[in-house]
């Protein structure tokens, strides 16, 4: 494993911390340096944060690809890449070393070439977790194409939204795809989808499934077919430093979801550094991130930083609980798993079956444990680090966004703290800050506000996908020259950061983020609906529900029956519009909604009636009917 900039103890991680910011050029041009580069920088570091233009190792010219492979070659040919586990217990597993990675990469790219794929064009990717989705992935960065890999819960609508706002020309998909006891048709949710999508000119499908499938004359082609007698050799395309590496959508506070865009230099330096120290990857390691490709802890933990590191990883078709809630376990032990990343949603629901389901298994490989995507509440912490862990693994509770591109604040696995329910320790290169609501710095220990962050690393945000303006309203504009989170944080009293939650009107659900304003939009498509409000609860399990206030044109119907009906045309809907992961947890059918005077709905009143809490509602004389209150307090579910 490169030992190249990586940190082993408490001392040295001070020591990168204050050369990373006191020097961050020095330092990145160090951390860059044994890449392979066609073309090394110019400069390092370009920022103007209040622009939001920020720019790393300008002038540089390379492939990731090159880095995640070819630079293996020599030395790990024969060292397993991808290790994939299907869905079905049951069914084979595959292996795949980097050289044979390589050349399906390489195939792969070759038959993008030989379908019309040039440098610069947009690819929406809409597959299972399967080998071939990583491939199609590599193989576009490989001919420098930009990925939109599109998660396959998505509905048909989102796909279109995302891939018309891309103006993909091709979509990679396949046949089908497991999910536990399920079977989902994928191509055919593509197909209804591409009903909207004109840019769209080629659709490539592997077969996966073996399910008979429309094929649309011109369109449509089978992987398969045209893999066939094509080379396993391709020449990587020469990057600029700032080229787009891929895109990828994110909601927001406000309207549809944004593309965020990651490019190539900074992204993949970011990436390796933050995979190897975060986790303390060993050359041994057998490293298993159970997120889905289609979110961004994919992109960074189970495909780029791990084949950027010349790690092992698996790849994990299937869910938690099936065929029992001990599948994670035993994939653990069949494959001697050391390092484990996965999500406090997915322990909290594990934790609560039965303790047989983890005592089956010895899970003595593990080394080192690693949560994301939302707080990890105390309980969860401890029977994650007792019951898995066997109390001698170190948790990173890892925070960071889509938008930041790699880990931000966490422990580094053994060496900096790693204490329940607080993320930790900026990484190197990292400056957090709590801000007030003016914008000050709060300075010193023990403190809350806004998280912001004050210096440019080399996997910040570039851009939205062909709306810059956006970019620098969300994120640069509200409070300038700091990049915003959208979250809130804590310094404890020794430094550490707590996370708390987002502070705008983005809610995480099972550690996937919705725009409440998003989730709204797709109610109101309903006939049923005039009106909604979206609204976050504390959830067990998903450590937020959605909890939705509908207001239908006949006022809210006598009948239960009638209610039941409306509320079920009010799910079908959204999962039409977004996916089965946004359904509402609870709908709640009101004559009115919280409103003030001047029209605003007040959030907080709803906030406050979705979790329980309706003791203290604060000030309601400045509503325009006090008494829409009473009435959603006595219906509340
Ligand atoms: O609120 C924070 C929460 O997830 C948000 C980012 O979501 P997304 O872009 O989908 O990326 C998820 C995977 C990186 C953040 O603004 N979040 C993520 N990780 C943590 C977290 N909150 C607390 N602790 C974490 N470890």
């Amino acid at each position: 494993m490169p030992e190249h900039a990586r940190i082993r103890s408490l001392e040295e991680y001070h020591e990168a911390y204050r050369r990373s910011t006191e020097t961050p050029e020095q330092f990145w041009a160090e951390v860059a340096e044994p890449f392979t580069w066609r073309r090394k920088w110019d400069s390092v570091m370009n920022s103007d944060m209040a622009a939001g233009h920020n720019d790393w190792f300008q002038g540089a010219r390379l492939n990731i690809t090159e880095n995640c492979l070819d630079r293996h070659l020599s030395t790990r040919g024969n060292k397993l890449a991808i290790v994939y586990e299907p869905n079905d217990p049951h069914t084979r597993h595959l292996r795949l070393t980097y050289r044979e990675l390589h050349q399906e990469v390489c195939r792969f790219a070759n038959v993008l070439h030989n379908n019309g794929v040039e440098k610069g064009d947009r690819v929406c990717i809409y597959m299972p977790m399967i080998p071939q989705l990583a491939i199609a992935v590599l193989a576009c960065a490989r001919i420098g194409a930009i990925h939109s890999v599109i998660f396959a819960g998505f509905s048909a609508n989102a796909i279109a939204d995302r891939v018309n706002d891309a103006q993909a020309t091709v979509v990679l998909t396949s046949d089908g795809l497991n999910r536990g006891a399920k079977q989902i048709p994928v191509k055919r949710v593509v197909d209804e989808a591409l009903e909207s999508c004109p840019s769209v000119r080629r659709v490539i499908v592997t077969e996966h499934l073996g399910w008979p499938v429309h094929m649309q004359e011109g369109r449509d082609v089978w992987y398969h077919e045209e893999a066939e007698g094509v080379a396993k050799t391709c020449p990587a395309e020469e990057m600029g430093a700032e080229d787009p590496l891929f895109i990828l959508y994110t909601s927001g506070s406000t309207g549809k979801p944004k593309g965020v865009v990651h490019t190539t230099a900074g992204y993949m330096v970011w990436a390796d550094y933050t995979f190897r120290n975060v986790f303390q990857i060993e050359e041994n390691d057998i490293y298993w991130c159970t997120a889905d490709i289609g979110w961004v802890t994919g992109h960074t933990y189970l495909l780029y930083g791990p084949l950027l590191a010349g790690a092992t990883s698996l790849m994990f078709e299937g869910v938690p609980t099936y065929p029992s809630p001990g599948r994670f376990w035993e994939v653990i032990d069949k494959h001697s798993v050391t390092v484990f990343y996965t999500a406090p949603t997915a322990i909290r629901s594990l934790m609560a079956h039965d303790i047989n389901h983890v005592l089956a298994y010895s899970l003595d490989s593990l080394r080192v444990l690693g949560s994301v995507g939302e707080p990890i509440n105390e309980e969860a912490w401890h029977w994650y680090y007792t019951h898995i862990g066997k109390e001698r693994c170190p948790i990173v509770d890892t925070w960071w966004q889509t938008e930041t591109g790699g880990v931000m604040i966490s422990a580094l696995a053994g060496i900096t703290p790693s204490v329940p329910a607080r993320a930790g320790l900026p990484l190197p290169g990292v400056l957090p800050v709590l801000l007030n609501q003016d914008g000050s710095e709060i300075e010193g220990n023990d403190q809350e506000g806004y998280l912001a962050i004050k210096q440019s690393w080399p996997g910040i945000i570039r851009t939205t996908y062909g709306d810059h303006e956006r970019a620098r309203q969300t994120y640069f504009a509200p409070y300038p020259g700091y990049y915003f989170t959208g979250d809130g944080a804590r310094r404890d009293e020794n430094g550490l950061y707590r996370i708390i939650g987002r502070v705008d009107d983005v809610i995480n659900v099972s550690g996937h983020r919705f725009g409440t304003a998003e989730i709204e939009n797709a109610i109101n498509q309903n006939s049923h609906v005039v009106e909604s409000a979206v609204v976050g609860f504390p959830h067990d399990v998903k450590g937020q529900g959605i909890y939705a206030y509908v207001i239908c044109p006949e006022g809210v119907p006598e009948a239960e029956v009638e209610r039941q009906r409306i509320e079920a045309s009010i799910i079908e809907t959204i999962v039409a519009e977004i996916g089965r992961i946004a359904k509402p947890d609870k709908i709640q059918l009101v004559s009115g909604l919280p409103k003030t005077r001047s029209g605003k709905i007040m959030r907080r009143i709803l906030r406050k009636v979705a979790e329980g809490d309706t003791t203290n509602l604060g000030d309601t004389t400045t509503l325009l009917d006090p008494l829409v209150v009473d009435e959603i307090i006595s219906g509340r579910k």
